[in-house]
């Protein structure tokens, strides 16, 4: 028997309240999830056709308590048993950041611990290393999701370069917009997903915005517009075919994009984040290219690839490992940027951001 005492354990708690899913979760100090809540405000949100900001924000309110409570019982552990609290601070809706960042203050501040804000969209990498402990920089980033579609090379987690992005509509955007042309309901990218399955997606052939130009810039707004045209055109045409041809259109322009950076870049690992992520026609298309080119690609589980709090946490880990402090005057910035976090790290000397 071992003489030696058992190292104590230390708890993170994430919040995520960017927009319309409010995430609790509990990582343990070598990042195993001991509980991930998370209460999705689709019923709310869809007969809007979208997220209403005002609605959000009180939704977050009413529930986080809730899931603050559960995610304590469902790990066994109670509030003094918490180390740090990681939380979202932008970007995202105002409104609905406010809650989750006064609430992770508040926690803090009461437990006397660690307040440590991350990005939104640093969270989406991280959640890459919540299946994949082993993924470590350099790779290739694909962050694809409602509101962005940047590819970035990411030397180190500290050091990420932009390598290109949308010119106009996001890709989760044109899903979103495709889907509310083609009748079917929000959020657009499953339901889109979901309508091509039994469809072609060579039955129509929409353009390719940027395909085969050297550049790692994207663009769909042209696209959308060709799916409206093609479906006033033909008005009885099937929805499934267009859906099929639509989404083949823009997976075909995201793995193209990524794997034209890992060629410019030489870096071998391709690595996907992001709500679009978790598109099957994505994920099978970027697999058998990387098979057949000697590329290793990653995605997150499926359930991770949307927005929680576990990514968030993980993330948080992260930066507590490089040296982040308390960050009590951290403060909610709808329009965050990946650059504007990495002034603030570099700023500061370290991550102590
Ligand atoms: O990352 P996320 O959950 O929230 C943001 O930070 O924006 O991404 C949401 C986006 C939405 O546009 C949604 O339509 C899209 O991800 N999405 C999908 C799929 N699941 C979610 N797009 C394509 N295929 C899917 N299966
Ligand atoms: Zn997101």
């Amino acid at each position: 028997m071992s003489n030696s005492v058992p190292k104590a354990r230390r708890y993170l708690l994430g919040i995520e309240t960017s927009c319309d899913d409010t995430g609790v979760a509990i990582l343990d100090d070598e990042g195993k999830v001991l509980a991930n809540e998370l209460l999705s405000q689709i019923d709310a949100h869809q007969v809007f056709n979208g997220v209403v900001p005002e609605i959000a924000s009180r939704k977050h309110f009413e529930t986080i308590h809730t899931l603050l409570d559960r995610a304590l019982e469902s790990a066994g552990l109670s509030w003094g048993d918490l180390s740090a609290v990681a939380c979202t601070i932008g970007p995202g809706l105002i409104g609905s950041l406010l809650v989750g960042v006064c609430t992770g203050k508040a926690v803090a501040c009461a437990l006397g611990i660690p307040f440590i804000p991350v990005n939104h969209l640093i969270g989406h990498i991280f959640s890459n290393a919540l299946t994949h402990p082993e993924l470590a920089p350099p790779f290739i980033v694909l962050l694809v999701s409602g509101g962005h579609t940047d590819l970035y090379a990411v030397v180190s987690y500290e050091d990420l370069r932009h390598l290109g992005g949308t010119l106009d509509d996001a890709a989760g955007e044109a899903f979103d917009k495709g889907a509310r042309i083609l009748g079917l309901p929000y959020p657009g990218g499953p339901s889109v997903s979901k309508a091509a399955e039994t469809g072609d997606p060579h039955s129509v052939r929409f353009p390719l915005p940027l395909k085969k130009q050297g550049t790692m810039d994207f663009s769909f707004s042209g696209l959308k517009t060709a799916l409206l045209y093609h479906m006033k055109k033909h008005p009885d045409s099937s929805v499934s075919d267009a859906a099929a041809s639509y989404q083949e259109a823009i997976t075909d322009i995201l793995v193209e994009k990524t794997f034209l950076a890992g060629r410019q870049t030489g870096y071998r690992k391709l690595v996907f984040a992001g709500g679009v992520s978790a598109n099957r026609a994505l994920r099978e298309k970027a697999r058998s290219r990387a098979a057949k080119w000697g590329y290793t690609v990653f995605f997150p589980r499926v359930e991770d690839c949307m927005d929680n709090a576990a990514m968030i946490a993980r993330a948080g880990w992260h930066a507590l490992w490089s040296g982040a402090v308390h960050q009590p005057k951290a403060t909610v910035d709808s329009s965050l940027t990946i650059e504007k976090t990495q002034a603030v790290t570099k700023g500061s000397g370290s991550s102590k951001a």
